[in-house]
């Protein structure tokens, strides 16, 4: 659109210079050169008091326009020199001209529609729209029409008072913008004053406190959310960092405190501290950040770890006692075959000597040669056995019909003979006919260890009792002693291989016993349970099933 004087406003284009504008402007033209002249076909008013107002308008440091109601397209028959300065169009080149040349491409269409409904009300409005200026830089126009009535209160104008909003609508949007900006962050985020009260705070920081906004603001916020440390000892105000801040200190981050929510419980944070001075709200900013899962990430890491050291620590010291088991493989092998091998040459000398062996001299060294394989042929498929069994394979089992009852008394007497006197008196309650089906030479190795067991941490002379008896088709061998005990924490490890209980320190053995007798009893399908107290014993309860159930389970 052209404006009067050549001017073209942001709506204009040649296209739109139409036949009828053209005429229009000229009529402007015509009527810029005497704004008295127009202002009189608007008013009725004696000359006078129009010169009054028209003064009055002309001085406004606001833009003022008036505009013709009885003409077509309200035409604008007096604008004032604010309206010039705010648009950069000289007053002849807008006078005769429809207002609408200030809109442009940014001018919201309902901010339009509100004035023309007012305008065909014959009403007041107030809108702040987009509007154009000459040079086509935008700006906020915060509008207002009112009607002028004359004397007999008839419309004779509409007034048009226009205001620069620009500064404050960018004002309003950036603090729009800013507050969703704070709104949408994922931190929280709160203000406070030199005395520590509320200023504002962001959801993400009430919802971690457990309250709404509303509730926080202007509340002391070290007596609401930092009253305590994290150990529960009161924090007092002056000790908090927030404080020193926000009294003109220096901004500090903290990692380890927590604060409270509403319902009592308290929150691990990092929180940043900064003060805020010289915009009007001097205090500080705190950034909260909730680490909750960052402390339960660590201290599973922490747990993690441990527990890695102790598997460590664990296999470290089950190579140490594998180690160890060889030594003693080694010395226990060894040792019968030296006494062995001692007491067969001292014969050999005898006999090449020509000195013959009387009856029972020979029978006392068969004896103590059957013993010696004996406890060489045991140990032997001790450790044989452990190594199948630390391999992961099952033992093959060469199964029989085994009568518990006479095979205990058979180790209870091999043993009574190995210990000889001045050891624990084993007393045994073993009727024959309990009979199950099992590897006899197994089993009697486990009976050997459990009895064995309980012999070697007896003291002299106290008893250790020995029961058989058929339960079911199966069979239960208790082992009862009174000797030196297995701490309770340590009863569910001496069944590992190598584990030797505290309390076996200073006794002979490989560690492999009991978990050998263990694995024995399992794949007969039985199991082994052992009930322990320091000082006062220990009983072993062997269950092994009936063929049936063996078979099944085996
Ligand atoms: C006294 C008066 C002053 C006006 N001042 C402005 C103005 O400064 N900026 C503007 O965009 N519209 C202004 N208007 C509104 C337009 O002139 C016009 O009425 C509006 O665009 C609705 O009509 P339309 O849909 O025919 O354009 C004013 C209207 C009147 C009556």
């Amino acid at each position: 659109m052209e404006t009067g004087d050549g001017e073209r406003g942001p709506r204009g284009s040649d296209t739109e210079v139409s036949v009828e504008d053209a005429r229009r402007a000229e009529a402007a033209e015509a009527a810029s050169q005497d704004v008295a002249r127009h202002v009189s076909a608007v008013f009725d008013a004696g000359d006078a008091e129009r010169e009054r107002l028209l003064a009055l308008f002309a001085a406004l440091p606001v833009g003022v326009v008036l505009v013709d109601v009885r003409a077509a397209d309200l035409p604008i028959a007096f604008a004032n020199a604010a309206f010039s300065a705010l648009t950069g169009y000289s007053v002849p080149a807008v006078l005769g001209l429809n207002c609408r040349f200030l809109q442009g491409p940014d001018t919201d269409p309902t901010a339009v529609a509100t004035l023309r409904r007012a305008l065909a009300a014959g009403a007041g409005c107030t809108v702040t729209l987009r509007n154009y200026t000459r040079a086509g830089t935008p700006f906020w126009n915060e509008l207002t029409l009112a009607p002028l009535r004359d004397t007999a209160g008839r419309m004779v104008a509409y007034v048009g008072v226009q205001a620069d909003a620009t500064a404050r609508v960018e004002a309003e949007r950036q603090r729009a913008l800013q507050a969703a900006v704070l709104d949408a962050t994922a931190e929280g985020i709160y203000g406070i004053d030199h005395a520590g009260r509320c200023t504002f705070i962001n959801p993400a920081a009430a919802a971690l406190l457990g309250y709404t906004p509303d509730a926080v603001i202007g509340r002391d916020m070290h007596a609401l959310v930092h009253h305590h440390r994290r150990d529960g000892t009161p924090y007092p105000p002056d000790a908090c960092p927030i404080h020193q801040a926000a009294a003109g200190g220096q901004g500090l981050r903290v990692a380890d405190e927590v604060v409270w929510r509403r319902d009592g419980t308290a929150v691990p944070v990092e929180y940043a501290v900064q003060p805020m001075a010289g915009v009007g709200a001097d205090g500080a900013v705190v950034t909260l950040v909730d680490v909750t899962e960052r402390e339960r990430a660590e201290r599973e890491r922490a747990a993690l770890l441990a527990r890695e050291r102790a598997a460590r620590a664990e296999a470290e010291a089950a190579v140490a006692q594998r180690d160890h088991l060889l030594s003693l493989a080694a010395h226990d092998l060894r040792t019968p075959l030296a006494a062995l091998i001692g007491e067969v040459q001292l014969r050999q000398r005898r006999l090449r000597r020509g000195q013959p062996l009387a009856a029972e001299e020979q029978d006392a060294f068969l004896a103590t040669l059957y013993d010696l394989l004996q406890r060489q042929v045991s140990v032997v498929s001790e450790v044989t056995d452990a190594a199948y069994l630390q391999m992961g394979e099952r033992l093959a089992l060469r199964v029989e019909s085994v009568d518990l009852g006479m095979l205990a008394g058979e180790v209870v007497d091999m043993l009574a003979h190995a210990q000889g006197a001045g050891a624990a008196a084993i007393d045994v309650e073993a009727p024959t006919g309990v009979v199950i089906v099992g590897d006899r030479d197994r089993l009697a190795r486990v009976l050997q260890n459990i009895v064995g067991n309980a012999v070697k941490y007896s003291p002299a002379g106290t008893p250790v009792q020995v029961s058989v008896r058929a339960e079911g088709d199966g069979a239960v061998v208790v082992v009862r002693d009174a000797g030196v005990g297995i701490p309770a924490g340590e009863i569910d490890r001496v069944f590992t291989p190598f584990y030797r209980a505290s309390t076996a320190r200073g006794f002979a053995g490989t560690g492999l016993g009991l978990a050998g007798a263990q694995s024995i009893v399992a794949q007969h399908g039985g199991a082994i349970a052992l009930e322990s107290a320091p000082g006062e014993g220990t009983t072993v309860t062997i269950t092994l099933p009936g063929a049936e159930r063996a078979a099944r389970e085996s």
